[in-house]
């Protein structure tokens, strides 16, 4: 054989162990729950419990990452609309031993860029990840950040079914936030401020009111204030946390009966611009 046809060779093999990898990554893909992944994303404990379909397969001390969730919360240091320190999280500040800085990471934007099979990787096994088990009870953003805000090494925590499930939700299922409002940042992380503007944009409030009739009042009240969500009615926390909502209505509350509604972007548009009626749906009642 010359060398020619070694090489020819050497291609063809590397080809056919390189196949089957990106084969089994689409169909691994197309398998995953994407709205798992999301409510894994917001939270996979809720009160110390876990929720979401955690399956704990490494057996973690649920006990001992409990008081240092914050670390471990993907929503903590990408945000709600996962474009970190960009996005609504500018003005969230660390806190010592308590709160890591946000991410200046554009996950909204890299995720989709990049092959199933890199984000995959990249949540299993960070290059400069953190372990299990880091000591972050001396985590001070004034002089030790590292390793407290590297991203977690989630090989350590989730399967890779669940890993898949984030994956699938980073890169298709996740809420963008630019299909509902326009955000006006000013300052710089972590002392930004956010104003909201066009909340519902181009929505229909009529159709938001039947959808909220339909989906979201049986447990809520006609008015949003039968659940008292830390003080704030359904409507006050559309207009506050606006950043949140669509991603709370698409997969629901983690550790709650409130499961995912699945709305078009038109029908999440209106229920935005609804909810946005103070009139219609006020502000909790305060003691
Ligand atoms: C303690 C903070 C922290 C938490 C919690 C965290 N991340 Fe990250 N993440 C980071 C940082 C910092 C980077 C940038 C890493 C780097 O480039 O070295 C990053 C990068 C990433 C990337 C690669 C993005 C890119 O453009 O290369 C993905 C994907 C990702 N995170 C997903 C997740 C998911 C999913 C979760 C939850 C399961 C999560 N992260 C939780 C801090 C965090
Ligand atoms: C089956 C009952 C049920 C339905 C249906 C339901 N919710 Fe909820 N919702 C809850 C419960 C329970 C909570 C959790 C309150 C808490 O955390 O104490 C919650 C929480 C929330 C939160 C707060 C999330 C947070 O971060 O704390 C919002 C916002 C919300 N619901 C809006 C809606 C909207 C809008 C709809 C309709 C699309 C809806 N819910 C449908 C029961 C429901």
């Amino acid at each position: 054989m010359n060398t020619k046809k070694i090489c020819t060779l050497t291609l063809a093999l590397a080809a056919l162990t390189a196949l089957p990898a990106y084969a089994s990554d689409s169909i691994n893909l197309k398998k995953a729950d994407g709205v798992n992944g999301g409510l894994l994303y917001d939270s996979f404990l809720k009160k110390g419990e876990v929720s979401a379909k955690f399956s704990n397969a490494h057996n973690i001390d649920v006990a001992a990452i409990k008081d240092k969730y914050d670390f471990f919360r993907c929503k903590q240091c990408h945000g709600w609309d996962r474009i970190g320190t960009e996005g609504y999280y500018i003005g969230r500040k660390p806190k010592a031993g308590k709160r890591p800085n946000v991410s200046s990471v554009n996950l909204l934007d890299s995720a989709k860029k990049m092959s199933a099979h890199e984000v995959f990787d990249k949540i299993k096994k960070p290059v400069n990840g953190r372990s299990l088990s880091t000591d972050l009870t001396k985590y001070d953003p004034a002089g030790n950040s590292r390793p407290g805000d590297a991203m977690p090494v989630y090989g350590e925590i989730f399967n890779d079914s669940e890993i898949w499930d984030l994956v699938k939700f980073v890169k298709e299922d996740g809420e963008d936030y630019r299909n509902y409002y326009v955000m006006d940042l000013k300052g710089v992380y972590p002392n930004g401020k956010v104003k909201f503007a066009e909340i519902g944009k181009g929505g229909d409030a009529a159709n938001g009111h039947k959808i909220y009739a339909k989906d979201c009042a049986s447990c809520h009240g006609a008015d949003g204030t039968d659940i008292d969500i830390k003080g704030k009615s359904a409507g006050e926390f559309t207009r506050k946390k606006t950043y949140e909502l669509a991603h709370k209505v698409k997969f629901g509350q983690p550790g709650t009966d409130m499961f995912g509604t699945p709305l078009s972007i038109k029908e999440m548009n209106d229920l935005h611009k609804a909810l946005a009626d103070k009139a219609t749906y006020p502000d909790m009642k305060k003691p």
